[in-house]
């Protein structure tokens, strides 16, 4: 008798919103999610490719889990480890699954994240009418902060990332359904809606870009706020700006990613841009809203990065104010254009170029910080000790809030992470 599950999610925004669809789905079959693996019926990996060491975690999972523990549960893998597009026929590759499964003998099932609603089929669940056309990704338990996939995949194929391999080709997903989700959310109590794309300002429909698509968002009624991630500087427009830095209802946070400052490592990387358009982005942004946070990701030791590559990254960091950096060091994927390239430079060079940008990062956010003590900025409480800020950032607080309410609170301090308030 199937009655308890457990989800694992690795990876991005992307795959947690995917691991609320599947939360969401077994709960209308009433099973009940449990916190503890050891004791479910049903583990789910929801899984992610994007270095090699995402891949490592998953197996370093099934190694720690005893072979004597799987015996009684039935273990679902899926997410983008769990499958592999041909991109010229849009297939997924079933060779590419059996490897899988001769690599980890305690993968019971394999599903691609798109036909989980075969999972209470594959599970024997019984039947339950469901809505066919709907995905819910936001977790129906957390009803303040809601996940909302705006498409799927990505066409950009940057050299170096598995992403259009692992997801396929780039689907938007209609404007009506975002809304409708969105509405729904809006309507249960929910506070912030967080936009998800792997190039979500890139998003359109017909003549529709993103911007028009957030004015629709915004247009919805209640007191809300609203954010997204992540954006390609190649789409990121001046209509975007002038509506994110001028209206109340969007966070002044942006995640844009750059990926590198030097414009020969950037063309290897296929990115469609020059760092000089992040550059203005950055400038257009901070001139129309000064205190506006913007955060980004890079890659050090891609293929034939020199230092005087890497030091334009770091230079580009300090210049644009960067004040949080998601770094990854590079790691070859099988299938890419990049990965053909040799992976010349030493990790112990990765390593300390990751430690470079980290710290000169983290020091420019120490100071950001630091200027805001003694300030009064809006908070929307999630729980009664935690909230995320109207520049989100991550707060937590001395004395006990309602959540669901936008609170102005003084900032006490700051740690690495996030504000005291
Ligand atoms: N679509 C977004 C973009 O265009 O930046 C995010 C893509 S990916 C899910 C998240 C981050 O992983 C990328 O921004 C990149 O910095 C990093 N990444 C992707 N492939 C990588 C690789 N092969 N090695 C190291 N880092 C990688
Ligand atoms: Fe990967 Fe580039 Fe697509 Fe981002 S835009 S998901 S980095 S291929
Ligand atoms: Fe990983 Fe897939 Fe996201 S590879 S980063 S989970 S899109």
């Amino acid at each position: 008798m199937i009655e308890t599950f457990y989800i694992k999610t690795y990876g991005c925004a992307m795959n947690y919103a995917d691991a609320n669809s599947v939360r969401n789905l077994l709960k209308k079959y009433n099973l009940k999610e449990l916190k503890n693996w050891q004791k479910a019926d049903i583990v789910i990996l929801v899984t992610c490719s994007i270095r090699q060491q995402a891949e490592d975690k998953v197996s370093g999972w099934g190694i720690k889990a005893q072979k004597s523990q799987f015996e009684d549960k039935t273990v679902v893998v899926t997410g983008c480890m769990a499958q592999r597009y041909d991109r010229k026929t849009d297939l997924t590759s079933k060779k590419y699954q059996n490897q899988l499964l001769d690599r980890f003998p305690w993968i019971d099932y394999i599903i691609n994240i798109k036909d989980i609603k075969q999972l209470p089929k594959i599970l024997n669940l019984g039947n339950k009418e469901l809505v066919e056309n709907s995905n819910i990704f936001y977790d129906e338990s957390n009803i303040y902060q809601g996940l909302f996939s705006t498409s799927y995949g990505c066409n950009n194929f940057c050299s170096y990332c598995i992403v259009p391999y692992a997801r396929g080709k780039l689907v938007n997903y209609p404007k009506e359904e975002i809304l409708n989700d969105i509405k729904e959310f809006v309507k249960n109590g929910g506070k912030l809606i967080t936009l998800l794309g792997q190039n979500v300002n890139s998003w359109k429909q017909e003549d529709e870009t993103f911007t028009d698509l957030l004015k629709e968002v915004e247009s919805i009624e209640g007191e809300f706020w609203i954010n997204f991630l992540s954006s390609h500087p190649r789409d990121f427009s001046d209509e975007l700006i002038e509506l994110i830095t001028t209206h109340d209802k969007f966070l002044k946070h942006c995640n844009i990613a750059v990926q590198s400052g030097s414009d020969r490592i950037l063309e290897m990387m296929n990115r469609q841009y020059k760092a000089q358009r992040f550059i203005e982005i950055c400038k257009k942004i901070k001139e129309k809203s000064p205190q506006f946070r913007i955060t980004t990701d890079a890659i050090v030791g891609f293929p034939t990065e020199s230092e005087e590559d890497f030091n334009k990254t770091l230079a580009l960091l300090k210049e644009c104010d960067i004040e949080m950096v998601y770094i990854g060091k590079y790691s070859p994927r099988e299938g890419t254009t990049a990965s053909k390239l040799e992976d010349n430079v030493p990790l112990k060079i990765k390593k300390q170029r990751e430690k470079k940008l980290r710290d000169a990062v983290n020091e420019i956010r120490s100071k950001k910080h630091s200027n805001l003590v003694g300030k009064e900025i809006p908070i929307l409480m999630i729980s009664p000790s935690r909230g995320i800020s109207y520049y989100s950032h991550e707060v937590i607080t001395e004395k006990k809030y309602e959540p669901g309410h936008i609170y102005n609170l003084e900032v006490k301090d700051y740690s690495r992470s996030g504000l005291k308030c």
